[in-house]
């Protein structure tokens, strides 16, 4: 399977958050990622759902939000109506996590779990039927430009045994630090989608650091 290269736009200038939509879209990106922060959940702020509605129109790509809030069921339907196609929740800001996950599908999204570098990966037992995507964060939430924590490697592991258990596809998500020297011992671990942010940036293009990451996650596994 191609690995998928998903870039977080909260590196971007926010000025001009259309166009950078519109470049990452046309530089082949699998989809984007909006990291949504309340200043609670996590000490940052970011995007509310008008803000993606307003760029929506800018890409063709699919648009995922990792929603880093407290309450977030509240929100979904609006991140829905927003144009995002796979919701990523952390279950520890649900009240009721099988009924939100379950919430999202109804909604006619994907719903992903979302897991920080401290949560168990247990959270996931017994919701495997409800979602398309595990996430796990190889920093703590909260910002962009964290350096990748390699002790998050056998958590990494542990889920793609885990997601190879089930007869149906679920994407296994990795997000932080992740870039050319973190790339490659990610997707030996199983990862098979890659969040990138900070790293994408720094290449001389979109174009460039999409086809580098994705071939050094391609090169490590085969
Ligand atoms: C952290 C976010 C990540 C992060 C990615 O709270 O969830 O998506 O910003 O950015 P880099 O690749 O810079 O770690
Ligand atoms: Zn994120």
């Amino acid at each position: 399977m191609t690995p998928k290269i998903v870039p977080s736009v909260l590196t971007a200038d926010f000025a001009r958050l259309g166009e950078v939509v519109a470049e990452l879209d046309e530089a082949g990106v699998d989809r984007i990622h909006w990291d949504v922060m309340d200043g609670t959940f996590v000490p940052n702020l970011s995007f509310g759902p008008d803000v993606i509605a307003a760029c929506r129109p800018h890409a063709r790509c699919g648009f995922e939000v990792h929603l880093m809030c407290n309450r977030p069921e509240e929100l979904f339907p609006r991140y829905v109506e927003a144009g995002c196609e796979l919701l990523l929740v952390h279950p520890e800001t649900l009240r009721q996590p099988h009924q939100a996950y379950r919430s999202i599908t109804e909604l006619g999204a994907r719903a992903g779990i979302a897991l920080s570098p401290a949560s168990p990966l247990s959270h996931v037992d017994h919701m495997l039927d409800l979602v398309d995507l595990v996430l796990v964060m190889t920093v703590d939430p909260g910002f962009g430009g964290q350096s990748y924590l390699a002790g998050m490697e056998p958590k990494i592991a542990a889920a793609r045994a885990k997601l190879d258990t089930v007869d149906r596809a679920v994407e296994l998500e990795v997000d932080g630090g992740i870039g050319p020297g973190t790339i490659a011992p990610a997707a030996r671990c199983g990862a098979d989608v890659f969040v990138s942010g900070s790293a994408l940036w720094r290449y001389p293009s979109f174009a460039e650091g999409v086809s580098d990451l994705r071939e050094r996650a391609r090169s490590a596994v085969g």
